[in-house]
């Protein structure tokens, strides 16, 4: 997975033509001043994005050109008020939505350019994304539900069932693997969601309120297992959350407020970019 990321991401500005053809997006971030000097590839870039819906006779903008850049191997926190714009711009960062305005660069690829089928490819080999609410399959066990990603993936049968199993026991599910959705907790449910989008450890993990249904113990083991992929897979994390109890986990965190972002407000000392040179 780690080797996808890499692959996908020049390793410098400078040898990737592709790249550079990209006129309206810079590429290369620099870095907080906290942090020690040099330029980092980030994973996630997106610029001046704008959305506007249509209601009625009218289109309201929603977002109002956001620009955010987030370095591989990270987690950030994307907070705010309800209602201004984070589920609208997470979704476009993970193509599920078009934006009406702007670019979005993931893994160096500028998915606004993509093919409607290229697209769908692409997520399913980077993007894990973890709805707001839990988008469980009800007919479907917590392990068939995890099944079901590990086979979107090519992994089948046995196998399939037996890395389900274990990612339900690593999320404190072990006991649960055959209840339906219905017969799960509201936290259960969330877990199970949680253990669906990171099956396949991808590089990228988006998540819209994943602790919102979880107690602080049960939250705080989702987003240490999140921060584990950042730390130990280089897998990029963009959490939307109104819980304070999880900052403490995140390498940096952005405020969206009426469709736009502020500049991040906190870059803790844990983070551990990558650096192209
Ligand atoms: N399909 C749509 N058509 C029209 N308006 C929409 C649509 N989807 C969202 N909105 C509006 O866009 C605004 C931003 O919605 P969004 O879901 O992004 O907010 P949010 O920050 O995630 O809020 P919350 O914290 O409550 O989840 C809201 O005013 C919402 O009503
Ligand atoms: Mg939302």
């Amino acid at each position: 997975m780690s080797a996808s990321l890499l692959s996908a991401a020049p390793q410098s500005a400078q040898c990737s033509d592709r790249y550079n053809d990209v006129s309206v997006i810079s590429p290369i971030v620099d870095l907080p001043s906290n942090l020690p000097t040099g330029r980092v590839q980030p994973a996630i870039f997106a610029h001046d994005v704008q959305m506007a819906y249509q209601t009625g006779h009218r289109k309201v903008p929603i977002l109002k050109g956001v620009d955010l850049a987030i370095q591989p191997g990270t987690i950030q926190l994307l907070m705010g008020p309800s209602g201004s714009g984070k589920t609208t711009f997470l979704s476009i960062l993970a193509g599920i939505l078009t934006p009406t305005g702007g670019a979005v660069k993931l893994l160096g690829e500028d998915i606004t350019q993509l093919s409607k089928k290229a697209l769908a490819e692409f997520r399913l080999e980077n993007i894990g994304f973890i709805f707001q609410g839990f988008n469980l399959f009800p007919a479907l066990t917590a392990r068939e539900n995890i099944e079901i990603a590990l086979n979107l993936k090519g992994i089948r049968g046995r196998r399939a069932r037996k890395e389900a199993k274990e990612l339900l026991g690593r999320d404190g599910l072990g006991d649960r693997v055959d209840n339906l959705p219905r017969d799960l907790s509201g936290g259960e449910k969330q877990r199970v969601a949680v253990a669906r989008a990171i099956a396949q450890k991808p590089p990228l993990i988006l998540a819209d309120e994943p602790t919102a249904a979880l107690d602080a113990k049960s939250g705080h083991q989702v987003m240490e297992l999140m921060r584990k992929l950042a730390k130990e897979d280089n897998s990029t994390v963009v959490v939307v959350t109104h819980d304070p109890r999880i900052v403490d986990l995140a390498d940096q965190i952005v405020h969206m407020e009426d469709g736009r972002l502020s500049a991040p407000d906190i870059y803790p000392s844990n983070a551990q970019p990558q650096y192209s040179h």
